[in-house]
């Protein structure tokens, strides 16, 4: 039976609509759940909407809408986007669903009733647009430390999840398991404000109505983190698990944005020990993205909208630079200079160049149809063995969720093809009638590493890799893991010239 594998974007919030940073976050599962796929591993690959929460509440009042018809409204978008940026998630789920409803519901019946939720009282400061609360000692010159926005004091019956009892336990799983949180940094950051002790953790309002109630006590209604990282277990509907998803998928990675790793690092797995549920497998927190040069927000009229910079550039030369222009774990800065200069280097140059020459000259000397391939030189022989080394380099920084590094391993391997191309110097072959052969081996190998590179761009660029394998008569299903892949291209066949991959692009545009 196929290893299964299981991997969640947050659950974004639809008091906004989507940006590039969601995007982002989004497509780096979408990455990961194609590669996955490609090496036969059953993948379940969940995103959705956050729908409940005062923030989201007092958006939908601020429009004079009702809460539900404000979601009904932003999910649209999201699903939209998605499809756009041809996302592969196996489900999509939004908080206000029953099966969502129920699980939460559950969850908290079964902490409570092992008395790991309690009533008491809570007086603090909190901060509407993080929906934090924050101790005095906490706040940065009276405001949120996070956002640095307004903090007001509210004090109210409120149950609490007994986090405190979870500490030692949840420290000790970090510290034995260094994968558990990635990158390092954020790691280490989690190691340190656990070690300063965890509070009890209060899991219930009674300021605002829009959410799941409390159990038997519906003036409360249910803390809107509680609700939304239940979401990673309630699509795969646990408890009950009457499809099996539960017992075959879980436990997940989690790939989200450094905003909200506390939430994913300490309260999810604090919940999770609590009811006796295995912990993520890992927790992978990315960095954020700024556009040029400055924070995005609604107020600078600066946020990068996806479904424009599709419409531009095309869908796979975005999907292509968000992971490659910078390091997962790292912040970065997006501007449209970059994005023209990688899409005219990386993809119409090195990636579009490659494949035009090659099928150009295929046309030229042997009119399109794939020659065998012969006798083998040092040099087509070291061209060659890069291919399933690269790939094995790769598999592992797949583990890292190095997509940058990923990409900078796949262009290596097409500018070694450029240069193969102008060490063998196939027209002064072409020239000579008793180097057919030697010029037939050298366009066979140029074409099955273009087969390669195609499968390995796939995860990131699924419609231009389909494009290059159906041109090159392919198996686009193919699965990487086959060993030995090198000469699985059928001599014999008719490929066309190539038309360009990716326009040039005038950066005057
Ligand atoms: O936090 N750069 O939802 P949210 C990179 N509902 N990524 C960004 C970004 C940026 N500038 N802006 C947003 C929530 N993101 C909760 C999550 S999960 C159980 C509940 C991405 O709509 C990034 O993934 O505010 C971040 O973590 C997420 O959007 C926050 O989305």
């Amino acid at each position: 039976m196929a290893e299964s594998f299981y991997v969640s974007t947050p659950i974004y919030y639809v008091n906004d609509v989507p940006h590039i940073g969601h995007a982002y976050t989004t497509l780096a599962c979408d990455v990961i759940s194609r590669y996955k796929r490609s090496r036969g591993f059953d993948v379940y690959f969940l995103t959705g909407t956050d729908e409940h929460g005062q923030k989201v509440e007092t958006a939908a009042h601020a429009n004079g809408e009702a809460p539900l018809e404000l979601a009904d409204r932003v999910v649209k978008r999201f699903q939209a986007l998605w499809d756009k940026l041809n996302i592969s998630h196996t489900d999509f789920i939004r908080t206000t669903q029953e099966r969502h409803i129920h699980t939460v519901s559950e969850q908290f019946r079964t902490l409570e009733a092992k008395g790991d939720i309690y009533l008491g009282e809570y007086e603090d400061w909190y901060c509407t647009p993080c929906e934090t609360f924050w101790t005095e000692t906490q706040l940065l010159e009276g405001n949120c430390p996070d956002c640095g926005r307004l903090t007001t004091k509210l004090k109210e019956e409120s149950y609490f999840f007994r986090m405190s009892k979870y500490q030692d336990q949840l420290l000790e799983h970090i510290e034995k398991n260094p994968d558990f949180i990635q990158p390092k940094s954020r790691r280490n950051e989690i190691l340190s404000f656990v070690r300063e002790g965890l509070r009890d953790l209060s899991i219930s309002r009674t300021s605002f109505s829009w959410g799941i109630p409390v159990p038997g006590n519906e003036k409360h209604i249910i803390y809107v983190w509680f609700d939304a990282l239940t979401n990673y277990i309630s699509a795969l509907g646990y408890p009950e698990d009457k499809d099996g998803l539960f017992e075959k998928f879980w436990p997940a990675i989690h790939v989200i944005g450094k905003d909200i790793l506390r939430f994913h690092t300490v309260y999810w797995p604090t919940f999770l020990l609590a009811a006796d549920l295995p912990l993520p497998r890992k927790i992978f927190a990315h960095g954020w993205w700024t556009v040029e040069g400055q924070k995005m927000s609604k107020s600078l009229r600066n946020v990068v909208e996806p479904n424009m910079l599709v419409d531009k550039y095309g869908v796979d030369a975005i999907r292509y630079f968000l992971l490659r222009e910078v390091p997962f774990g790292l912040d970065g800065d997006f501007s449209h200079s970059s994005l023209i200069s990688r899409i005219n280097s990386d993809l119409a140059n090195d990636l579009g160049n490659l494949l035009s020459r090659s099928t150009a000259m295929l046309g030229k000397y042997f009119d399109g149809i794939v020659p065998a391939p012969g006798k083998m030189d040092l040099l087509d022989q070291t061209f060659c063995a890069r291919f399933p080394t690269a790939m094995e380099e790769i598999d592992l920084l797949y583990n890292d969720m190095a997509f940058n590094k990923i990409l900078q391993h796949i262009w290596e391997l097409i500018a070694a093809g450029n240069k193969y191309i102008d060490e063998t110097a196939p027209w002064a072959l072409a020239k000579d009638p008793a180097e057919h052969e030697r010029l037939g081996t050298v366009l066979y190998n140029l074409l099955e590493a273009q087969r390669l590179i195609a499968l390995q761009i796939a995860p990131f660029m699924p419609q231009t890799a389909e494009k290059i394998l159906h041109l090159l008569g392919a198996d686009p299903e193919a699965k990487l893991q086959d060993k030995d892949q090198w000469g699985q291209l059928t001599a014999g066949s008719h490929i066309e010239k190539a038309a360009p991959l990716f326009p040039r692009i005038d950066s005057s545009d």
